[in-house]
């Protein structure tokens, strides 16, 4: 077990508040900010060049006005882009926010952040470890920083660990994969994020008994957080910041 203190808000926005707003761009984290919103999850790869930057996709046409593997375009080709328009007329012209830019508005504000490390297929060690030397910098002279990076890529988790050992780091699991337990030990991981599909009330006790936080995404439904609160889940990841108040 680390023995960092780490701690986030029970409630978390996901992808910034990205229903609402468009997701991974400012304008989501400064919605889910108005909704009393104090932690924000966010997806996180490296341009062709090694700046980190916030998107979900390996792609760049859901959610913006460029085209093809955005990994391959270095920054001063993606600041240009349009990561707005694709949601709705108001948000046209909302750029790609470099983690930089995220981290100024979280620091600044007193938030907390879940980066989601999120590699191009192939970068999965690169990107941990520059995400974690960048937010390393950027939340730097911070005792007990408000970050967790995650990733479901144990390889990028590898890499955060070698490049910035004492910032917090969760396993992401869509399923529980065979030695997924081990492999988070291995990591030296504070918490396990999980699908909420997956929780009952033993793996929450597992995952606390290896002295671990256990963190559901994404978490939409009332009935199903109250039960998942009954399980003693210790964070929610949720995309309605105007259905759950914090
Ligand atoms: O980090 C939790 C959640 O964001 C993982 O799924 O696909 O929304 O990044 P996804
Ligand atoms: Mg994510």
């Amino acid at each position: 077990m680390s023995s960092i203190d780490w701690r986030l808000p029970r409630w978390i926005a996901h992808r910034g508040a990205g229903k609402l707003a468009p997701e991974n761009t400012l304008a989501a984290f400064r919605l889910g900010a108005q909704h009393g919103y104090r932690a924000f999850e966010c997806d996180v790869k490296l341009s062709a060049d090694g700046v980190p930057f916030l998107l979900h996709d390996d792609t760049l046409e859901r959610t913006s006005n460029g085209h093809g593997d955005a990994g391959a375009l270095d920054w001063a080709r993606l600041s240009l882009l349009d990561a707005g328009g694709w949601h709705g007329r108001t948000h046209a012209g909302e750029p790609l926010p470099t983690l930089a830019g995220i981290a100024a508005f979280c620091l600044r504000n007193g938030h907390a952040l879940n980066i989601e490390i999120k590699p191009s297929p192939g970068r999965e060690r690169e990107t941990g470890e520059e995400v974690a030397r960048e937010a390393a910098r950027l939340w730097q002279g911070q005792a007990t920083p408000p970050l967790l990076l995650s990733s479901f890529k144990p390889d990028a988790l590898e890499g955060a660990q070698a490049a910035a050992e004492a910032l917090p780091r969760a396993l992401l699991l869509d399923s529980l994969w065979e030695g997924w337990f081990e492999r988070a030990q291995a990591l030296d991981c504070v918490g396990i994020v999980a699908d909420h599909r997956l929780y009952d009330a033993a793996l929450v006790e597992r995952i606390h008994a290896a002295g671990w936080r256990a963190l559901a995404y994404t978490v939409n439904d009332p009935p199903r957080a109250a039960e998942l609160l009954a399980f003693g889940l210790d964070g929610l990841i949720t995309d309605a910041v105007d259905r759950f108040a914090p």
